[in-house]
Order: structure tokens, then sequence, then C-alpha cells
């Protein structure tokens, strides 16, 4: 079963709670980056301050082509807005804009243990057998994520679940930072600490969804197979072929959860349609349970159509007015770097470093 996991958030009473996420320029922005991500982004805009990042210098930890990298910041951008992030109430930009980012990634890097970052799973699927060639960016990466969200002293990070190691890791980071420098920050009557502890928001029901393919692995951007994902800018013939192609078990669909353990492809399919529906896997078993996957899958067709093809549609919209997008990124540029400026220039003081 795909747990449906909410982590309760306590607040710290030191901080205002503040939104951060990314999402990497690196292509084929698919269904579950939006079930497990983008979505959830959406309503948190009605409660809290949110930053939302398109993560470019994450992408470049392996190697883009040039024009295709532009062309992908400007495709999640188009998402976050087509999906219902308003950059006037929200902050939207690009990594790369921002300095501060990779000035304090830097800090971290010296703050964060090698012990950790050989612990990450996420470098090891990546680099795969040849580490040695890995960059040492793919292997830093943790470090920067945590300069994101610290930088603006995030206290929420709604992310997939494939990201709860990489905020285990942040919030290692945020105490070792408040612990080692704990003298200094009082001296500089900065309050207790220093940095949040900032808490992993993995909610939902689909806060992993499985490649279409096989359902043992993750849908990822980078699998080889455009079969195993549903992307978000698919139009509706192309969403209809890959669920029809879906791979499945030669049974019908259980009337209980319990029914779909270990058929992990079935499991995968019912989560899709409760997460499209916003509806839960006993409810969507109650109406198709006993019957035939053609059926389902038919359904299961007209709901991620209905879903995704507006936002597609939307999407390819904004793409077709880059000045705009320019806009919302330079605009929210220009907002994010005043937050995360003044974050460095305490971490400046507290370290000692001198500013003229
Ligand atoms: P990435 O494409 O790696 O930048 O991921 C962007 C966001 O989508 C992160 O919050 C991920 O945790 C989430 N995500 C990526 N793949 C999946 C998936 N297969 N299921 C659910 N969430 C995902
Ligand atoms: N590592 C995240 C991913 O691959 C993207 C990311 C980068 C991120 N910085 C972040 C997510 C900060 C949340 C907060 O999905």
């Amino acid at each position: 079963m795909v747990p449906d996991t909410v982590v309760p958030f306590v607040p710290p009473t030191q901080f205002s709670p503040r939104v951060f996420s990314g999402v990497q320029p690196t292509g084929n922005l698919h269904i579950g980056n939006y079930l497990g991500a983008i979505k959830r982004f959406v309503p948190l805009q009605d409660s809290f301050e949110c930053i939302y990042c398109v993560v470019d210098l994450h992408a470049i930890t392996v190697w883009q082509n040039p024009n295709e990298l532009k062309h992908n910041i400007h495709e999640v951008t188009a998402a976050y807005l087509a999906s219902g992030i308003d950059p006037k109430r929200s902050i939207v930009f690009n990594q790369s804009q921002v300095s501060a980012h990779a000035e304090l990634a830097w800090i971290f890097n010296c703050v964060a243990r090698l012990g950790w970052l050989n612990r990450m799973t996420q470098f090891k699927e990546k680099a795969g057998k040849t580490q040695e060639n890995a960059s040492v960016g793919l292997y830093a990466y943790p470090a920067l994520m945590a300069a994101d969200i610290l930088a603006y002293r995030a206290t929420h990070v709604p992310v997939g679940e494939d990201q709860k190691q990489h905020l285990e890791l942040a919030r290692d980071i945020a105490q070792k930072f408040n612990t080692d420098f704990a003298d200094r920050i009082a001296e500089l009557d900065l309050g207790d600490s220093f940095f949040p502890l900032p808490d992993p928001l993995i909610q939902g029901p689909a806060p992993r969804v499985m490649s279409l393919r096989d359902g043992s692995k993750k849908m990822s951007k980078s699998d080889i197979s455009d079969y195993s994902r549903v992307n978000l800018t698919d139009d509706a013939d192309t969403i209809a072929t890959k669920i029809r192609k879906a791979k499945t078990d030669p049974d019908n669909l259980p009337s209980e959860a319990a029914g779909l353990n270990g058929r992990l492809e079935a499991l995968n399919l019912v989560t899709l349609f409760a997460a499209l529906e916003e509806t839960n896997i006993d409810a969507v078993l109650s109406t198709f349970g006993g019957g035939t996957f053609s059926v389902f899958k038919a359904a299961l067709v007209d709901v991620a159509v209905a879903k995704l093809a507006p936002i597609g549609t939307e999407m390819n919209r904004l793409m077709a007015a880059p000045d705009y997008i320019q806009d919302v990124l330079r605009d929210g540029s220009m907002r994010a770097r005043v937050i995360a400026d003044e974050t460095l220039n305490h971490v400046k003081d507290i370290l000692g470093f001198v500013r003229g």
C-alpha cells in the first residue's frame, strides 16, 4: 500500500510559517510531479507565505543542453502558473537568479559531513555504477537543497516521498549550524536558534507515483520509455494511449484495498484515479471493484484527460508568451533576493566574515 503519509507540523515559536519548494527544469514534467508536488503547492497559498522555485542549479548536476534548459525553465514556470500558483501572492522564480543559494550552499558544504552525504540514496541511484564519473555537484546536491530552504528560513516543505531523506539532511544541517554557532547567534541577538528545522509536508494519496510500465519503479522524468509516464503536456490522445497500454495483471480489480497487496500496477492505477478525483482508494474500489481493467482504464482516461488536458493547454499557451514568463521570474527573483540576502548577511555575521 502507498501510505497516506501526513507528517504533523508543530509550529516552532520563533519562526513565522513559510513554505518553500522547488522542481528541477529537466524536462518531461509528469503526473507524479503534479500529484506529488505541484498540485499540493496550490492550496498552501491560502494559509502561508509561499516561495516556489525552478531549481536550475540542481538541474546542471547532470549535463543539460543550454537551449533545452531555457525551454525547461519556462516549462516548469508555466506548470506552476497553469496549476494555480498565483505569482502575485506567491514568489515564483528561478534559483540561479538569486546568488544567495549558491553562497549559502558553499557554507553548508562546510557544515554537512561526508558521512551524511554518503548515505543519500538518490545520489547512489543517479550516479549508478560509475560514481567516479558523477559530478561533485550531484554529490553535494542536498546541501544546495538545504540552502534553498534555509535561505528563506522556510518551515514547511511540500515534496514527494522521494525527497524525505534530503529533508532530513536539511534539518541536520540547520541543527548543526544552530549548535556550532549557538554562542555567536546569542551574542548577535538572533534568537534561540537561527534556522528553523524545516518540516516535510508529504501528503495526499499519491506521494509516490509509480511507472506505468513497472509498478516497482518510481515514475521518473529520466525513464527512457515515454510510455512509463503521463506528461503534463501530453494531449488527450496521448494520455489515452499511455493509460490503455499501462501494465496490469490478469485479474479483475478487487473490492477492497487489501486485495491490492502485491499488485503493484493495479495499486498504482487505482491510486492515480483516487488522487485525480480527490477521493480515496476504498471509494474507487467501491465503484470499480470486481470489474475489468478495460472498464476501469476507460474511466481513468476520462478523469486524467479532464484534469490534465486543461493544464497542458494552459502551459502551452503560457509558453507561447515567454515575455510574460520572464516578467514573472524577474519579479519573483527580486522579491526572493530581498529575503535570501538578509539571511545570508546574518549568516556571514554569525560566521565572522567581514562585510564592507
Ligand atoms: P523533480 O522532478 O525531481 O524536481 O521533482 C519535483 C517534485 O516532484 C518533488 O517534490 C518530487 O518529490 C516530486 N516527484 C517526483 N517524482 C515523483 C513521483 N513519481 N511521485 C510523486 N512525486 C514525485
Ligand atoms: N531535490 C528536489 C527534487 O529533485 C528539488 C528541490 C531542490 C527542492 N531544492 C528544493 C525541493 C528545496 C524542495 C525544497 O525533487
